[in-house]
């Protein structure tokens, strides 16, 4: 990512600039400001609506300029054992899993609610990429979720706990907890997203990440 923002600047959907003094639009110049969004789902299983929820935020970033999301899988990922780390490296597929969570500029957890918690999987996930050197760090994140009345919420406020030691930013506002099991119909069987004020959620939550993002990285570097 390669444009100069001024401090307190947001990109907009449109390509602009809006700011707590005068709005700039970027430089046709300069190179195009991608945000790179690593989205991680909790669940494992095939029909899952955590899985559904990724692919409905890949769909969405194609409307949002400057942002691209890659789903980056969890489920080769083997229980973490420091035992495994020999001589300083990682097993293969963690190597893998660190690299795609380093390269990102933020994170887009889809966390599912696992009794009033996040699942095994993911606090897996997080605690292999949170070995030394934490390829968390200083990431920008935020999270969705689906589930019964809360819509998974429970498990959101617990990542944002680990989230706090991991050294991850999250995003405050907006949340989206979606509420899976109540009419109308969210996800179909195969758990994608049908339900169209649901992806408008997924984009607007999107935007925000990458506005937080673009706002963190405001170091004056002009890198992300
Ligand atoms: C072991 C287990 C515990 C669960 N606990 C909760 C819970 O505490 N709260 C909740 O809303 N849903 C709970 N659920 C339901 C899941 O959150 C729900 O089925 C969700 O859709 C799973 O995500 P997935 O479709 O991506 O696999 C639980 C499911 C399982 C398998």
């Amino acid at each position: 990512m390669a444009a100069s923002l001024r401090a307190g600047s947001l990109l907009l959907n449109n390509g602009t600039m809006s700011g707590s003094t005068t709005a700039v639009r970027c430089s046709s110049t300069e190179a195009p400001s991608i945000v790179r969004v690593a989205a991680i789902a909790g669940s494992l299983r095939k029909g899952s609506v955590h899985q559904g929820l990724i692919r409905a935020a890949i769909e969405v970033s194609k409307d949002i300029p400057g942002l691209e999301v890659e789903h980056v899988k969890i489920d080769k990922l083997p229980f973490l054992n420091t035992d495994l780390e020999v001589n300083g490296r990682f097993p293969d597929e963690v190597e893998e899993f660190r690299a795609s969570i380093q390269k990102a500029d933020s994170i887009l957890f889809a966390s599912p609610e696992y009794n009033y918690s996040m699942t095994a999987p993911l606090k897996n996930a997080i605690d292999w990429a949170s070995r030394s050197p934490n390829c968390w760090a200083d990431k920008p994140a935020t999270i969705i979720s689906a589930g019964g009345g809360f819509g998974g919420g429970r498990s959101q406020y617990h990542l944002r706990q680990v989230g706090v030691f991991v050294d991850l930013h999250f995003l405050n506002k907006p949340e989206l907890f979606v509420k899976a099991f109540e009419p109308p119909a969210k996800f179909d069987a195969q758990g994608n997203v049908i339900h169209e004020e649901t992806k408008q959620r997924i984009k607007s939550l999107l935007i925000a990440l990458q506005n937080w993002t673009l706002r963190l990285n405001n170091d004056g570097s002009g890198k992300l």
